[in-house]
């Protein structure tokens, strides 16, 4: 095909537009616009964003399959993050089932719906590991481990792409944004990066090597500047870590207009010249910006750029849409009926059901408050978030209806044996305005406090559901502050002081400073954003329907003081400690140096009981560990088993602790079992700041157990 080529077509097919025009209405006739659509009758364009449904992908492809000279189809691109119509929880609550099987079946619908509806790429999933609950983007990712984010990472590939890109219900995958993008400075969105080598290797990359093993077709760059370079204009990380020494055979997109913001970060001087840094660097198709369509075969007449680059970038682009079915057939995506039975289909509502009860985690219970009564109760049902069918729908919704989620009033209501009294109390900030670039208005309106606290005062138990709402976490939506926005921290006192029987369901897209309630709420429930049938599976949870199994894939601070917090980082020679009579510890003069909850907690109704901790070798550098679990408590039961090591001396300085094995297992009540990992190089190794990967001899921490916190701890030795 390339030989048939002109350089301008190839070009072309480095070129993506976003949906610039009203498909179904008349072509545009002047302006920019009206370029564009000359662009793609002269197969100027090998791409498009943000086109979807059946027919709009029809008039699209029709324009450039029968008017072009040589009819290459466009491959269309959407971000389908976390459902197409039907909506998954966000992908950051998905993380915190642990269940892979899940979490795959849910990528599985998104790709399902999506490609009914002529989708042929969504721009997920996100694998950005990080550490910064400031940053608004961790409600798109898989948490801040990269053991637990290269699973997922491979998981969801897999539901996208299934096992047959060419067949027509799945979609290519494109694993984003590479590199480091989660490391932003100050957890501001687009920010500087500036990390050593050894976190990149050890940290970042372990997810992005996952989705390519696993066969990911596109891989997205990233906006941000990667320790002096922007990721767009960096041929290490794109040529030699993922072209290079990881074989990947797709093709990178760029993000959107990361190549023209080569000139913004002030590393090129002209457009042109970013285009140039950008194809030597292995970006092989241009996101929005038409850097590429305006420079390169300038760039290539001259002689500054070789036409061999732009021949590897079209024939990576022209694979992908091989492998999709679409060179032997443009319209494989197409079928109305196929569309009007699957997108927003009954089954699906089943399955995002199944996947939010997975995702909630009880963080807190005291007195075992939870589960609630079916029958008799009266329960007072309060909050900005109660009754809101369209923030759990979260934000990257895809093609879902505004409103359209079950909410939490309507959940409970489901369970008629009890009476709800329904009180809002306020806002929890931004009633309109949600897309505006400055998004923070203090909502203090306390005007609905008195029938909130009416309503709790009659009541035997009170059910408050705050947090975030669907545009507080996301793309731009970075915080400063990590508590309860507006006035809601005061709805939740007033309450507390003529009821404290308050069981808080917290919505948000993040981790939250929520110190005070831990302190004085019996039992907090984490529902993050659960998508289309969150009111069902908060309040099958809140009925003990289901026993929550979640665990978190993020810390929980107590303070936004204490951001970045994870789990996993270095001993210090100075670490904190209560006990020392010491001032000159890496503490805080006013606070703790503790999370609120750390990675890996989550609690359920039954109770675990770990016991007999064993490693044995089993090979050189291989160990088999076993344990044996049981349910201790009244309830059947889910729990994740965690495995953390700690290489205890090392050339370079290990973390204290890190994830190298997790189980997900089902015990009825009274039940045990045992549970076996495999521990081997990949486990134990770790790489050097040089880059290369090394087992090393020494002792090892082994924990085994319920978060990364808690756990049997036993050592062995590598010799
Ligand atoms: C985001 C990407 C997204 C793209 C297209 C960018 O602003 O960073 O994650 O895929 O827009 O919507």
């Amino acid at each position: 095909m390339l030989s048939q080529m002109t350089l301008e077509e190839k070009i072309g097919q480095m070129n993506q537009y976003n949906g610039f025009w009203e498909v179904t209405g008349p072509p545009p006739s002047s302006g920019d616009d009206a370029t564009k659509y000359e662009n793609l009758k002269k197969g100027l364009v090998g791409s498009m964003l943000n086109v979807h449904g059946v027919e709009n992908v029809r008039k699209v492809q029709e324009l450039v399959v029968n008017q072009s000279r040589l009819g290459i189809p466009l491959i269309i691109g959407f971000d389908v993050v976390h459902g197409y119509r039907t909506m998954s929880p966000i992908p950051l609550a998905e993380a915190a089932s642990w269940d892979l099987e899940a979490i795959e079946h849910s990528a599985r619908i998104a790709a399902e719906e999506a490609s009914a509806s002529g989708v042929a790429w969504t721009f997920a999933p996100m694998v950005d590991i990080s550490r910064d609950a400031r940053w608004g983007r961790v409600m798109e990712g898989g948490g801040e481990d990269p053991y637990l984010g290269a699973k997922i990472a491979a998981a969801r590939v897999k539901g996208f792409q299934g096992d047959d890109l060419s067949a027509e219900n799945t979609i290519a995958a494109c694993a984003k944004h590479f590199a480091a993008y989660g490391f932003a400075e100050g957890g501001r969105d687009y920010n500087t990066v500036d990390i050593s080598h050894a976190t990149l290797y050890n940290h970042v990359f372990p997810p992005f090597q996952a989705a390519v093993d696993a066969g990911v077709s596109t891989i997205m760059n990233s906006f941000n500047e990667l320790n002096g370079t922007p990721a767009t204009a960096s041929s290490f990380l794109q040529r030699d870590i993922l072209k290079g020494l990881w074989g990947f055979e797709g093709f990178v997109v760029s993000d959107w207009a990361s190549i023209e913001e080569i000139v913004d970060h002030r590393n090129a001087t002209s457009r042109r010249e970013a285009a140039s840094i950008a194809i030597k660097a292995g970006s092989d198709m241009d996101m929005a910006s038409s850097t590429y369509l305006n420079n390169l075969k300038n760039l290539v007449e001259s002689g500054e750029v070789p036409e061999r680059l732009i021949d590897d970038a079209v024939c990576r682009i022209l694979q992908v849409k091989h492998d999709l079915g679409l060179l032997e057939d443009p319209f494989r995506y197409l079928d109305e009926d196929r569309e009007k039975n699957i997108v927003g289909c009954e089954a699906h509502q089943e399955a995002v059901l199944d996947m939010a009860q997975k995702s909630v985690v009880l963080l807190k219970n005291e007195q075992e408050l939870l589960p609630l009564p079916k029958e008799g109760k009266t329960i007072a049902l309060i909050g900005p978030l109660a009754d809101d069918k369209n923030s759990p729908l979260g934000n990257w919704r895809g093609r879902a209806i505004d409103s359209s989620a079950v909410s939490v009033l309507e959940g409970l209501n489901a369970y008629p044996g009890n009476h709800v009294l329904y009180a809002k109390g306020c806002e929890y900030l931004l009633e309109e305005g949600d897309y505006i670039a400055h998004p923070v208005i203090n909502i203090d309106d306390r005007s609905g406090f008195g029938k909130a606290v009416d309503a709790a005062e009659k009541a035997d138990v009170v059910v408050m559901v705050l947090g975030e709402g669907a545009n507080q976490s996301g793309e731009a939506r970075s915080r400063s502050s990590l508590g309860l926005l507006g006035v809601q921290q005061e709805l939740l006192e007033a309450v507390y002081q003529v009821n404290p029987n308050i069981v808080l369901v917290l919505m948000s897209g993040r981790p939250m400073a929520i110190t005070w309630a831990d302190e004085n709420i019996p039992a907090i429930l984490e529902a993050w954003l659960l998508g289309s049938q969150s009111g069902h599976a908060i309040a099958q949870v809140l009925h003990g329907d289901y026993n929550p199994s979640g665990k978190l894939p993020m810390t929980f601070p107590r303070t936004v003081g204490q951001v970045p917090l994870f789990y996993n980082h270095k001993i210090s020679a100075r670490p904190w400690d209560p006990e020392a009579d010491n001032v000159y510890l890496g503490g805080y003069v006013d606070g703790s140096v503790y999370p609120l909850y750390p990675f890996g907690h989550g609690l359920s109704y039954t109770h675990f009981e770990y016991d007999n901790l064993q490693v044995e070798k089993t090979g050189d550098q291989e160990f088999s560990v076993s344990i044996q679990l049981g349910n201790t408590g009244n309830y059947d039961g889910e729990e994740v088993v965690q495995l953390y090591i700690c290489d205890r001396v090392a050339s370079e300085t290990r973390p204290v602790k890190e994830l190298k094995g997790f189980k997900k297992v089902k015990l009825r009540k009274g039940e045990e079992c045992s549970i076996q990992f495999k521990l081997g190089e990949k486990e134990l190794g770790y790489y050097l700041n040089s880059g290369q990967f090394i087992v090393e001899p020494g002792t090892f921490d082994l924990w085994v157990g319920t978060s990364s916190m808690e756990g049997l701890h036993t050592q062995f030795e590598i010799k």
